[in-house]
């Protein structure tokens, strides 16, 4: 598994867990308009959040390839999850039955990430970008 995937949970919940954050006082431009992100300090990352890669793929564009995304001008507040695609996750309803079936770990693992699963949509081509901060940035590649 990707240190990245493994990692991800563990930063959405730090996210969750927090919900005012200190804005970024950096303006990131790209190719799309400019962003502000979010700054974490454990650990040290600036975290953009529901970023647009695409046209939401609605009404005609259903099921089309990916349509650019329109530009915006000032800076976009990048400090909000977007839906996730339209997905069936598994359920834990009863989590000692679940272990019967998973083994720990997965059992964990889903409990962490079922949380950030509940908003879903077709409009989810976003991105989440975590980029690390200060002196440790080995940390997203940890595991290597
Ligand atoms: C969960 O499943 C176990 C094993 O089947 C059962 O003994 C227990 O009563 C269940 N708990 C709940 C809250 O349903
Ligand atoms: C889901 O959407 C609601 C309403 O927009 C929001 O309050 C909540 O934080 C969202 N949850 C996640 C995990 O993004």
């Amino acid at each position: 598994m990707p240190p990245s995937w493994a990692l991800l949970p563990t930063l959405c919940l730090c996210l969750a867990a927090a919900p005012t954050h200190k804005y970024s006082t950096r303006v990131v431009r790209t190719k799309y308009g400019p962003l502000r992100g979010l700054i974490l300090q454990h650990p040290p990352v600036e975290v953009f959040l529901g970023v647009p890669y695409a046209t939401p793929p609605l009404g005609s564009l259903r099921y089309m390839p990916p349509v650019t995304p329109s530009m915006w001008r000032s800076p976009r507040l990048a400090d909000t999850f977007s839906p996730v695609c339209p997905q069936n996750a598994p359920h834990i309803v009863n989590k000692t039955e679940a272990l019967l079936e998973l083994p720990r770990g997965r059992v964990a693992y889903l409990e962490r990430l079922l949380p950030l699963l509940v908003n879903q949509s077709e409009d989810c081509l976003y991105l989440n970008i975590y980029v690390p901060r200060g002196g440790k940035s080995s940390y997203i590649n940890k595991g290597n």
